[in-house]
């Protein structure tokens, strides 16, 4: 066996950051009294996450990126064929399946950090979009960032249960390889789902720069697109 870098120390971040926000985000809109400041600061912090994965999956090594794990019909139902096989090859990055669950969470975050923009909390904070919308859109804002969440909430499930069903049932380990970035893989390389050559290393410079833009991205939608707010609007 040999141990290959697969997913990158960004990609790998962006994962566990994404999971802290994610629950940050649900105890200040859902446990917490008077969190709703918090609220709206970790949602920044998601959007710029997101933003920063979109980029990522454009510009990052080659199992981070969206042309490497977005496959097309033939090959997801090729591959669902085979999930309930002990036997199956395992996969070297994201499985076709496990590639759309992929896209469809980070749209889901996506439409939730958007949609969270447009919020208020009917009180004194409003999100720092909202003095740009009619009532119309900000009805569907709202109706959004609330489906957008319970939709997410079993999608999650659905990819926690499969990590954890690929653990049990088909002895692949997912969860640490998303932790210390590295797989095991077998000599032979016809064994392997995917390019097995794995990665050199984690583009970091690359990294930084992409974080620093899509902090920059996420400031200028909060603080330079927003309209002044008018005598009594507050928005942070
Ligand atoms: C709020 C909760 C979670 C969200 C929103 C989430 C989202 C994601 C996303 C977007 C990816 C793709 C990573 C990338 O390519 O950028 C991913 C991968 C992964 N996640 Fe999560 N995740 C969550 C919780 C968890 C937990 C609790 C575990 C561990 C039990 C886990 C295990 C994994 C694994 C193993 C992968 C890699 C799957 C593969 O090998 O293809 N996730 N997750
Ligand atoms: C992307 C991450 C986000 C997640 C996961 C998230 C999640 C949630 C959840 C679960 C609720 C409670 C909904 C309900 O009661 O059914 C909520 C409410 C709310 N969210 Fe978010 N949200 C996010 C981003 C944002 C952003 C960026 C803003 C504003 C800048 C925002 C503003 C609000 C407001 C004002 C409420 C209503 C709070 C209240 O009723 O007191 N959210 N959010």
């Amino acid at each position: 066996m040999k141990k290959k870098l697969i997913w990158d120390l960004p990609t790998r971040l962006f994962h566990w950051l994404l999971v802290a926000s994610i629950l940050g985000q649900y105890v200040t809109a859902e446990l917490l009294d008077d969190a709703v400041q918090w609220h709206f600061y970790i949602g920044y912090f998601t959007l710029g996450l997101i933003v920063f994965r979109v980029l990522w999956g454009i510009w990052g090594p080659k199992y981070a990126k969206f042309s490497g794990f977005v496959k097309g019909p033939v090959a997801v139902l090729e591959y669902a064929k085979s999930l309930f096989d002990r036997d199956s090859l395992p996969s070297v990055g994201h499985n076709p399946l496990g590639g759309w669950f992929v896209v469809i969470m980070i749209t889901l975050v996506l439409i939730q950090a958007i949609s969270g923009l447009f919020m208020t909390d009917d009180i004194f904070l409003d999100g720092p979009l909202r003095g740009m919308a009619d009532s119309d859109i900000l009805e569907i804002m709202s109706s959004l960032h609330h489906l957008a969440f319970d939709t997410l909430i079993y999608v999650v499930a659905l990819h926690i249960g499969a990590s954890v069903f690929y653990t049990v049932f088909k002895r692949q380990k997912l969860i640490p390889p998303m932790i210390n970035g590295n797989k095991m893989m077998p000599e032979d390389e016809e064994q392997y789902y995917g390019e097995p050559q794995g990665i050199e290393h984690s583009k970091l410079a690359r990294a930084i720069v992409i974080a620093i833009l899509s902090a920059a991205i996420v400031y200028v939608v909060v603080e330079v697109i927003p309209p002044e707010p008018s005598v009594g609007q507050y928005y942070y």
